[in-house]
């Protein structure tokens, strides 16, 4: 009897082990389809578990703009203390390829607009969606996979 329990207990074993090799690791089957969708057009983000700087204030930026938006829409005026500029690109990110001129470029007119956005109280909402479409600019270039969320971003 004993000899078939641990004949038994080995067998669940094996097939403990056999399935643990079988299966890839599934670290992302937990996360939404937003999240998903950026991990895959991110190609480059290789352990979504250690994200790099530059991924960590990207979430920042798009947890600040649901933020912003909420504001705008009851009326409120966005208090520039509340959200400074991020810089971005002065951190590491997750593929350093992306670090090229273009980014730079696209990083400066997203920064110009983000200042502009502050720099017009009064119109706060037209100049919101143009900041936002500077996310979009960048993003149709560098790591799509976010533009899903990012387009539900505007005020309409
Ligand atoms: C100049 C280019 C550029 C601009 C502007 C930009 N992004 Fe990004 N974004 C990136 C890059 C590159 C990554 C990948 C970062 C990494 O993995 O290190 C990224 C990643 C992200 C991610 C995924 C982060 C993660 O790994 O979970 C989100 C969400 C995001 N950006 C939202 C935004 C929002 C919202 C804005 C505007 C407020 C914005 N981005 C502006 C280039 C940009």
């Amino acid at each position: 009897m004993r000899q078939l329990y641990f004949a038994l207990g080995l067998l669940f074993l094996i097939s403990l082990i056999v399935q643990a090799c079988s299966n890839e690791p599934k670290p992302t089957a937990k996360l939404e389809d937003e999240k998903l969708d950026s991990l895959d057009a991110c190609a480059t983000i290789k352990d979504p578990n250690q994200p790099k700087p530059m991924a960590l204030m990207m979430r920042q930026m798009a947890a600040n703009s649901d933020s912003m938006k909420a504001k705008i829409s009851r009326g409120e005026v966005l208090d520039s203390l509340q959200y400074p500029f991020i810089r971005f690109y002065a951190v590491e990110p997750t593929d350093p390829n992306v670090l090229e001129p273009n980014f730079f470029e696209k990083a400066r007119l997203f920064q110009a607009a983000y200042k502009a956005l502050f720099q017009h109280p009064s119109e706060q909402k037209t100049y919101y969606n143009l900041m936002i479409q500077a996310c979009v600019n960048c993003h149709e270039n560098y790591c799509s996979g976010p533009l899903k969320r990012i387009r539900k971003l505007p005020i309409q």
